[in-house]
């Protein structure tokens, strides 16, 4: 295992999945963690990610340095560069320009960390402040024109820091660095497999589990169907699901659910329909945060009362991943959005929790998937809100604005997965703004709604920008929404990048 010591890096996460990529597990922790949870922890080695800071700022984040003197390998990125140094006695200093953007890496001294890449390879820098002065025992590995310690190290101590990032695209050999290091220096295995996991899950799962029963809420989404199926192919009809549809869903939705887990797979799937339930509550709402929230209290309610009707439940699955779990513990963001996730459940349940994939990272979670037998579009379903439909009809939902959302929206992602883009674009959908324009068809002018497309391309949402789908892809879909869908007779492209939009209109 390696361990990702967090100083605050805006992209702490990709350094983790680089490392699982791999094929080496790695886990993320806060930089304050104490010699001894890492001696706990027993990693093969450890990187220090960038941060935000410069060391030289009063609060800035600092390691224990007693890390240094355990004999574990460590690479520092950036930020964790200027504080390996730092704190060994080095200097570093304001440099008077900033340097940012591709530069060219010149090698010195021979390293390891640089085994099998060319000279003048391309590198991504991104810092204000350099090393200065190297610390002592340490020798220089790479510059590059306008930063004298582009990479130092101390093979003696295991100790290795690169100014650059070499977790980013824009770094051309920047998977063989942290290869280097992850293989060469720390000498790891390999063994982090996505067959491994689904089987020792699948054990652990038993063994807890002996003859007690589990509760699911399934909402048909990536994590919960992965997670379901995973339980249950660990302990067959102990294991019961709930699946509330609250009449948000996607066009057919709900039934390719119910075909899936409760027809093929077999599963004891219980289907609430509660459509009527929560338009009725949804009636009149227009604003979207209130939305959102008697959505999330409506479906905790539904769940509770249809899982008091069951006994003995001992268990409670949840479909937890990864970014879940660092982001509830390291950071403190502002809420733009609730972003109530409609399968989270209060957390004074009285259960015990079952989280198998707690530990895995999106795209890991779908290959479980697809080890485990799922449908690869299920797998690959894009994102989808927890409160459905109803953050896409804007102002106040109603069941004939739903319809219309319905069949514009299938036909927008018909025609999508027609041109082949649909693995293309990170999410792509209709929503319907609510204002009605003026039209002509035949000879009559009609006075309708518009529907208005969104899609974009993301890694993880936090940040997106527009779709650049082909103008007669567009085209197609346009035509095809205003012929067959009726009540729509204008079309709009949202061309807009998050930030400063967000994805979703609501
Ligand atoms: P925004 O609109 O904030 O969306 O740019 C980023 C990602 O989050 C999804 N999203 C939600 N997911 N409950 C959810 O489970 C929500 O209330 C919610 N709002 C937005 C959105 O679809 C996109 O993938």
């Amino acid at each position: 295992m390696i361990l990702i010591v967090d100083f605050g890096a805006q992209y702490n996460q990709l350094i983790a999945r680089r490392v699982r990529e791999a094929r080496v597990y790695s886990e993320v922790v806060p930089y304050d963690i104490t010699p001894d949870e890492i001696r706990k922890k027993n990693p093969k080695g450890i990187i220090f990610t960038g941060g935000p800071s410069s060391v030289h700022e009063e609060g800035a984040p600092l390691c224990d340095p007693e890390i240094y003197n355990m004999g574990i390998p460590i690479l520092g990125i950036c930020y964790g560069a200027q504080l390996m140094a730092e704190q060994l006695k080095g200097v570093t200093d304001a440099a008077d320009i900033r340097e940012y953007g591709k530069k060219a890496l010149n090698f010195e001294n021979d390293s390891v960390l640089f085994n099998d890449i060319p000279e003048g390879t391309t590198c991504w820098m991104s810092h204000t402040n350099y090393i200065k002065q190297i610390p002592e025992g340490f020798c220089i590995t790479a510059t590059t024109d306008s930063c004298p310690t582009g990479a130092m190290e101390c093979q003696e101590r295991k100790l290795y820091a690169v100014q650059f990032h070499p977790e980013v695209e824009h770094t051309q050999h920047g998977k063989e660095v942290l290869n280097n290091f992850i293989y060469n220096v720390c000498h790891c295995e390999g063994l982090w497999t996505m067959e491994n996991f689904a089987q020792e899950q699948i054990a652990a799962i038993k063994e807890q589990v002996g003859d007690r029963r589990v509760l699911c809420a399934l909402s048909g989404g990536v994590d919960s169907s992965v997670a379901a199926t995973l339980v249950h192919q660990a302990i067959g009809d102990k294991l019961t699901c709930i699946f509330v549809d609250h009449g948000l869903l996607r066009k057919n939705e709900g039934d390719q659910v119910e075909a899936i887990f409760k027809n093929r797979f077999n599963m004891n799937f219980i289907r609430v329909n509660c459509e009527d339930r929560f338009l009725g509550k949804l009636a009149g709402v227009s604003d979207p945060e209130q939305k959102r929230k008697i959505i999330g209290t409506e479906f905790i309610r539904v769940f509770e009362e249809e899982s008091g009707k069951l006994n003995d439940i001992d268990f409670l699955l949840q479909g937890t991943i990864y970014p879940d779990v660092i982001e509830s513990g390291t950071k403190n963001a502002a809420v733009i959005k609730s972003h109530h996730n409609v399968g989270g459940l209060p957390d004074d349940v009285d259960f015990e929790l079952i989280e198998p994939l707690r530990n895995l990272f999106k795209d890991e979670v779908r290959a479980v998937g697809e080890e485990i037998g799922l449908d690869h579009d299920l797998v690959w379903r894009q994102p989808f809100p927890g409160p459905g439909l109803a953050i896409r009809v804007m102002g106040d939902v109603t069941k004939e604005k739903l319809e219309i959302l319905r069949d514009a929206d299938f036909v927008f992602r018909d025609e999508i997965a027609k041109a082949g883009l649909d693995e293309e674009i990170w999410q792509y959908f209709a929503v319907l703004p609510g204002n009605r324009s003026v039209g002509v068809m035949g000879d009559e002018r009609t006075y309708d709604y518009t529907i208005g497309l969104r899609a974009v391309t993301s890694v993880d949402g936090m940040t997106s920008d527009w779709a650049r789908i082909p103008y007669d892809v567009l085209e197609n879909i346009s035509t095809r929404i205003v012929n067959e869908v009726k009540h729509v007779s204008r079309i709009v492209y949202d061309i807009t990048s998050k930030p400063p939009s967000t994805i979703e209109w609501e």
